[in-house]
């Protein structure tokens, strides 16, 4: 088992796959176009979303496989994606952990006691779950969703990182300077070392429990948990991706990391990936249109796409969002950015692939 690849181990139990050009484009092959998925591309720009939630809240809806299932797939019957993410939240994990978390309408997540000082942490959180318990609803809906799909394109799972977590936590809710977190770095260090490494583990498990379940890549959204997760070797090898909104000053620590691809936020300047990769010619990148570009006209839009994937390059690279996609994107620019990846992409790679044949033909 240890020396079968993740393709192989896991068509023994699931539908072949008909489209792996993101699984190829992670390890730097050849592809006949640039792949694409949009962060979170199941959401509240698309009306179907907005219905089902009408029905339900939105963590029945992450609770519910056959819902979470349903969700999952709605933006693949718009849109010629080539990768399903499976629906949920990174704030799964810290009510797994016992922490009360709601998600307010126009507002977003709300904890109900944030941990406040390190005595919280016992009276809060139960360091006895499992993450292989507490998530199953997780690896239900990755099974089922994996099968639905019918090998149609792969399915991503994903976690928060442990900081990123840790602040939720302690905050309450999101947070622009993460000041009441970053005080708990100075101030409490052994227990936020303690929270952290505690985190990590958990999130470990929870990762290796999605690859079990069918997961075929993993985006982790920030850093810190992955040496360990590569070296539980009974899991199949799945691509990694670290996504790290506003890490632009750790771009080169993300890329010598042991992640298969680093995702990139809209910030991060054309200069910053022509250096990136130069330095990185192994590293597949992901990234990373402004979302509000989806808001401009069809003309403005081919022309930032063309300048994208000429800066990009068509190798070692997956198209995406700089960031997740807003509620009141513009559903057929949507379309259009997806399709004119594939098209603009597809035009390139035949053209540079033709003076070759020409040659192999003297
Ligand atoms: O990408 C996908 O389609 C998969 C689903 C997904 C969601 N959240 C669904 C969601 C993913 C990968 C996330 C990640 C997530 N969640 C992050 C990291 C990435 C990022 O966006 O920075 C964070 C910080 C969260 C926590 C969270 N969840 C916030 C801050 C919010 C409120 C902001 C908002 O967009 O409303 C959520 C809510 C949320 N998560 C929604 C969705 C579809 C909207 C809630 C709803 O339907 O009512």
């Amino acid at each position: 088992m240890s020396n079968s690849t993740g393709d192989e181990q896991l068509q023994k139990e699931f539908p072949p796959l008909k489209n792996n050009l993101i699984l190829r484009a992670c390890r730097g092959e050849k592809i006949e176009r640039v792949p694409i998925w949009i962060m979170r591309q199941a959401g509240r720009y698309l009306p179907e979303y907005l219905s089902i939630r009408s029905q339900h809240s939105f963590f029945d809806v992450c609770r519910t496989p056959s819902i979470c299932c349903e969700v999952t797939l709605q933006p693949l019957r718009r849109f010629d994606l080539d990768a399903a993410i499976i629906f949920s939240d990174i704030l799964v994990v810290p009510q797994a952990l016992g922490m009360q978390v709601d998600m307010i309408a126009k507002e977003g997540p709300r904890f109900a006691h944030p941990l406040n000082v390190p005595a919280d942490i016992k009276t809060s959180i139960d360091r006895n779950k499992k993450a292989s318990i507490e998530l199953k609803y997780v690896y239900d809906a990755i099974t089922l969703t994996r099968h639905t799909l019918d090998g149609r394109c792969p399915l991503i799972g994903f976690s928060g990182a442990p900081w990123t977590l840790m602040s939720y936590m302690i905050e309450g809710k999101g947070s622009e300077t993460h000041a009441k977190a970053k005080k708990w770095l100075y101030t409490y260090v052994e227990d936020s070392h303690d929270l952290l490494q505690f985190l990590t583990h958990f999130i470990i498990d929870y990762l290796v429990e999605q690859v079990c379940a069918g997961a075929q890549l993993l985006q982790l959204f920030e850093s810190h948990c992955v040496r360990d997760l590569l070296s539980r070797r009974q899991i199949p090898h799945v691509p990694l991706i670290i996504f790290a909104k506003d890490a632009h000053y750790a771009l080169d620590e993300l890329c010598s990391s042991s992640f298969d691809v680093v995702g990139l936020d809209w910030t991060i300047t054309r200069k910053q990936i022509r250096t990136l990769r130069e330095k990185y010619p192994n590293i597949t990148l992901q990234g990373n249109l402004d979302p509000c570009a989806l808001y401009a006209s069809q003309n403005d839009l081919e022309k930032m796409i063309k300048q994208m994937i000429e800066i990009f390059g068509t190798k070692n690279y997956i198209a995406n969002l700089g960031h997740g996609i807003y509620p009141d994107a513009n559903i057929d620019n949507v379309k259009y950015f997806v399709d004119t990846i594939h098209r603009i992409s597809k035009d390139i790679i035949k053209n540079e692939t033709i003076p070759k044949i020409i040659n192999s033909n003297k």
